[in-house]
């Protein structure tokens, strides 16, 4: 019923976070959103942005994925569902109210081949010693990419992360005034890995950024 309705208005509750703040889970057009004040967190657009993304990838040779940014999980029910991928994925999040809501309200729950880390994805990949053949960045705090994730350091831990052959699939930004930090990045990152391919303006907002190889 309370999908049906949805079709005519959306149904609103409302979560408060202490990292984002207020928290809204919304029905539209029959499906569950998890969105910020100002954004959509999971299961909206953002979603078509990774999923756009992940089409880029070759999915035969990923055998581990690392989500930092778990959010609602709307890219694990997309890797899982739309790509059929089966195997080990491990996600990081920061904030406790969101991974609650990622199971109560999403279904987004830990298995045989799904972890999940409630911790500071910046602190997670500097100890982290596992290569993953994909390593999803998805990490906003509202419409912000905190600035510590645009940072040589944080992207040195992630390439440490990676398997030699993996792929990074980056959700970058929606700021313009992000554009000058993610180009010199993008710089950076042609330094040291194969291929850097940028696409802007995904879903009319947002620059996605994939990086593969050495
Ligand atoms: C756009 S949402 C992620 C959506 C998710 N990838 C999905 O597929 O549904 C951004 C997430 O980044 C998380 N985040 C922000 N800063 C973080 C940090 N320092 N460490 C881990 N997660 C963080 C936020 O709490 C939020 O859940």
């Amino acid at each position: 019923m309370k999908r049906l309705l949805s079709y005519i208005y959306p149904v609103t509750k409302t979560i408060t976070s202490k990292f984002s703040g207020e928290l809204e889970i919304t029905w539209y057009n029959g499906k569950k959103h998890l969105n910020s004040e100002n954004a959509n967190y999971s299961y909206g657009s953002l979603q078509r942005i990774l999923k756009f993304g992940l089409e880029k990838i070759q999915f035969k040779k990923v055998n581990s994925i690392l989500v930092l940014g778990m959010g609602g999980g709307s890219v694990i029910e997309t890797l899982r569902t739309d790509f059929k991928y089966t195997k080990d994925i491990e996600a990081v999040e920061l904030d406790p109210v969101i991974v609650e809501i990622a199971k109560t309200e999403f279904g987004i729950t830990e298995n045989k081949h799904q972890k999940i880390h409630c911790t500071d994805a910046f602190n997670f990949v500097k100890t982290n010693t596992k290569p993953f053949d994909l390593i999803i960045i998805d990490l906003y705090i509202d419409l912000d990419v905190p600035d510590k994730f645009l940072s040589t350091t944080f992207w040195d831990h992630v390439l440490s992360s990676k398997s030699s052959k993996g792929s990074i699939l980056f959700n970058a930004s929606v700021k313009s005034s992000n554009a000058t930090k993610i180009e010199t990045l993008v710089q950076y990152l042609k330094t040291k890995v194969f291929k850097v391919d940028v696409y802007d303006k995904v879903n009319n907002t947002n620059t996605v950024i994939i990086a593969s190889g050495l």
